[in-house]
């Protein structure tokens, strides 16, 4: 990265100090941030220093070293978390009607969510499989760096302020269905069937570090790579190719693409508009 002086409303941040706050965190906890698209990561920090009224990334170091349990709220902070039940429903009409048709022609299937952020996603594609009847057929994990998203999804409980939002994102999926029937509300909450995610398995993965841990058939990684530069997404499109069987399915989010990316020719549109390929060489 190149340094220079950033003026942000009344902070004032270096870009060579957002490289040294990466690089202790590299060193001390082992998540690595260093290849994080620069503006968004920029802002960010200095959220984080704002909310926390820390005055100089140099204390933010100190604090992020010393305090294990700030540094967890941190990962908080500083990633987005932002998602829905069905987003983009148009991308799950055709995952129901273009490609699971096909995974439903492999004996069983494993399915990956990459950075699944509080679990939306997870529970969109389990109700799309009950409805298809391949849920039995699925191996589903459900991973996201950040611990604290994955204990939300694990509970399956969002606040009820997103009902009218889930409810009008899956009737664009589904006319027929009715949400009722896989949830129910109480204390403000919604409350999804448990039995949905009995068998997802969710794990810590850090897509910046760690290594692929599973074959898959299809790996749904929608709205993470934005906030990587493009160093990082190769790293991660390499990741993910190794990751799927010859034949395996890649989502990405509707702002995201491969075509780019260095192992672009590994890969064929499956359905281009909603950022859907198919890997086609090893
Ligand atoms: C905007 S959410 C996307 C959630 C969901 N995939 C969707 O499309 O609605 C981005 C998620 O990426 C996660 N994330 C950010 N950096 C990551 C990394 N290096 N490895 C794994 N997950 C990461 C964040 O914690 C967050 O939960």
């Amino acid at each position: 990265m190149i340094s220079s002086s950033i003026n942000e409303n009344d902070i004032e941040v270096e870009l060579e100090e957002l490289n040294q706050l990466s690089q202790a965190i590299l060193t001390k906890y082992g998540y690595d941030f260093t290849n994080y698209a620069q503006s968004s990561f920029k802002r960010r920090i200095i959220m984080v220093l704002k909310k926390n009224s820390i005055k100089s990334v140099g204390l933010l170091i100190q604090k992020i070293v010393q305090d294990p349990k700030f540094f967890e709220q941190f990962v908080t902070d500083i990633t987005v978390n932002t998602t829905e039940l069905f987003r983009d429903p148009s991308f799950f009409r055709v995952v129901r009607e273009e490609l699971l048709p096909i995974l439903s022609n492999r004996p069983e299937f494993n399915i990956w969510h990459a950075a699944c952020s509080t679990g939306e996603e997870v529970i969109s594609m389990a109700i799309l499989l009950k409805e298809e009847g391949l849920w039995e057929k699925a191996k589903i994990y459900a991973t996201d760096i950040n611990t604290a998203v994955l204990k939300k999804a694990a509970e399956a409980r969002y606040p009820l302020r997103n009902w009218e939002l889930f409810k009008q994102n899956y009737s664009n999926t589904n006319p027929k269905g009715k949400l009722e029937d896989y949830c129910e509300i109480k204390d403000n909450e919604i409350q999804f069937d448990k039995d949905l995610i009995k068998n997802v398995r969710f794990k810590q993965h850090d897509l910046a570090v760690d290594q692929h841990f599973f074959k898959f058939d299809f790996i749904l990684c929608r709205n993470v790579m934005i906030y990587f530069n493009q160093k990082l997404q190769n790293r991660v499109f390499e990741l993910l190719h190794n990751s799927l069987f010859l034949g395996g399915y890649l989502a990405l989010g509707a702002k995201e693409s491969l075509i780019w990316c260095k192992i672009a020719d590994k890969f064929a549109a499956f359905n281009e508009n909603e950022k859907i390929y198919k890997k086609i060489k090893l």
